[in-house]
């Protein structure tokens, strides 16, 4: 058969291409700072340029290289870029980056234990150490009772914790039944939108999502669950699970999760903690009294992709109980049995979330744990939080400037005094410009600016330039663009 055509690549010629590949990489990463951050592209400006029908005949690889170049990089936000402060930041390290191409070139698919014994016991050991490195409680453990498992993000992690929450609360009733329409689920009103999403997914219903008042913090009113619940428990319906965020979206706020957790102990309710972005920052033992109470947690999730730099999908969630995240998600047909499932000695990571198939997404988390080592890792968090809050600093010593909320980590939120409208244009032309990239939030009704810093590699220059380029178009105001 050696003679018959093959249409693949060769391993030579994939040596070949993939050192083009990588060192292409490595060229944008020395030149991504030459970019406008936010891509400058019109709608369908991409897809115009892209032709209208597939090849008929392979092409060569020169030329798809060519065309990332030209056609695709134009219309490329570089989050990678360090003037990237939108949102919050998604970080593609170099360590992160190579375990994931392993990840590919392995090509494994980790359902079960047995389909790939390594893309399960990595995960499992990579997640124990990370309950260490974050301080989380020992129960998270898979040693104990329980055990966490990489999710592709944290809207996944937080639709698990709560189907699991909707099982405890019905006996295992709803996965059989379908909803009741009772169950009710709390979060504050600066949740993420994910936890909606979660609410319509698994059948709670947004009418039953109760989103608690926050205090001039942005931060949920502890008293104010407490009342809602016990209000609903006397309406005749469920409670069953709670939402406390360390870190929200909008404002960076911190819930607080020691008394939210005793009004979960109380009520006997779910208590899940999103920590998406802030998670992070707690490889450093003095800002973990953002989490303090954490130890009455059902459940907890945090996305390296944001902060730590293991490349985007990667979201860790770890339950304290993994029976009930197992009894919720488990089916078992009589293709997926095997052996090793049937021994119980082994985790069959498919019953820990929603879909079937897994990436070996450890590979990059370990390639990052490794590379940079508790201590880089550290280091990384603290300089950021530094530089935000020297960025802070600036703000409050500006007369034209208000803080819109505290700035606990490496988010701030300001405003010009001017108004929204003064606040849109200099986001807008700052934007426009493509020497930075920040993004806004609303608080308490107002526009508001954000100034996330988290790209791996902003240093002070990156924020003190930001901080000239906000000045000189707040100079602008009034005048034309
Ligand atoms: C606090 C918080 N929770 C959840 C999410 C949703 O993240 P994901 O994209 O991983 O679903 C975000 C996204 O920024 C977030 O900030």
């Amino acid at each position: 058969m050696s003679d018959e055509k093959s249409f693949h690549m060769t391993p030579d010629e994939f040596r070949r291409h993939g050192h083009a590949v990588v060192d292409w990489i490595a060229d944008y990463q020395s030149r991504i700072e030459s970019f406008p951050v936010l891509s400058q592209v019109k709608p369908g400006q991409i897809r115009a340029a892209l032709p209208a029908n597939p090849p008929a005949h392979g092409e060569p690889f020169d030329a798809l290289l060519q065309d990332v170049e030209q056609l695709i990089l134009p219309g490329v936000t570089h989050w990678q870029s360090p003037n990237f402060f939108a949102y919050f930041p998604c970080n593609a390290s170099g360590p992160g980056i190579l375990g994931d191409l392993l990840s590919s070139g392995l090509g494994v698919q980790g359902m079960l234990w047995s389909t790939s014994p390594a893309c399960t016991e990595l995960e499992t050991q990579v997640m124990d150490w990370l309950v260490g490195m974050l301080g989380l409680p020992a129960k998270f453990l898979s040693t104990n009772t329980g055990g966490g498992v990489i999710q592709d993000t944290a809207s996944s992690a937080v639709l698990c914790a709560l189907l699991a929450a909707r099982e405890r609360a019905t006996e295992g009733s709803s996965n059989k039944k379908g909803g009741n329409g009772r169950l009710v689920a709390y979060a504050s009103t600066q949740t993420h939108s994910s936890l909606e999403k979660a609410a319509m997914i698994a059948g709670i219903g947004t009418d039953n999502l109760r989103l608690i008042e926050v205090d001039a913090n942005f931060a949920m009113k502890p008293e104010a669950l407490g009342q809602q619940v016990e209000a609903d428990r006397l309406a005749g319906l469920t409670p069953c699970f709670v939402c406390a965020t360390v870190g929200t979206t909008s404002s960076n706020a911190m819930d607080p999760v020691d008394k939210i957790a005793e009004a979960c102990r109380k009520h006997n309710l779910w208590l899940h903690v999103d920590a998406a972005m802030s998670g992070t920052a707690m490889v450093c033992p003095e800002f973990r009294h953002f989490q303090r109470g954490v130890e009455g947690a059902d459940s907890y999730n945090f996305n390296p992709h944001k902060w730590m730099g293991a490349n985007f999908d990667c979201s860790c969630f770890w339950v304290a109980d993994r029976k009930a995240l197992i009894q919720t998600l488990s089916i078992l047909p009589e293709y997926l049995r095997n052996q090793a499932t049937e021994s119980g000695a082994v985790i069959d990571y498919r019953d820990w979330h929603i879909q079937l198939g897994r990436r070996f997404r450890s590979l990059k988390l370990w390639f990052v744990i490794r590379h940079y080592g508790v201590e880089g890792l550290q280091h990384n968090v603290r300089e950021h939080v530094r530089l935000a809050q020297e960025f802070a600093a600036w703000i409050t010593e500006d007369d034209r400037f208000d803080l819109a909320a505290p700035v606990p980590l490496n988010l701030v939120c300001f405003r010009h005094k001017g108004g929204d409208a003064a606040n849109q244009a200099i986001m807008d032309r700052l934007n426009q410009s493509g020497d930075l990239y920040l993004t806004h939030t609303k608080l308490n009704g107002k526009l508001t600016l954000r100034l996330s810093v988290g790209q791996m590699n902003t240093q002070a220059r990156h924020v003190e330039k930001a901080w000239s380029r906000i000045k000189q178009e707040t100079a602008m105001l009034g005048t034309t663009s």
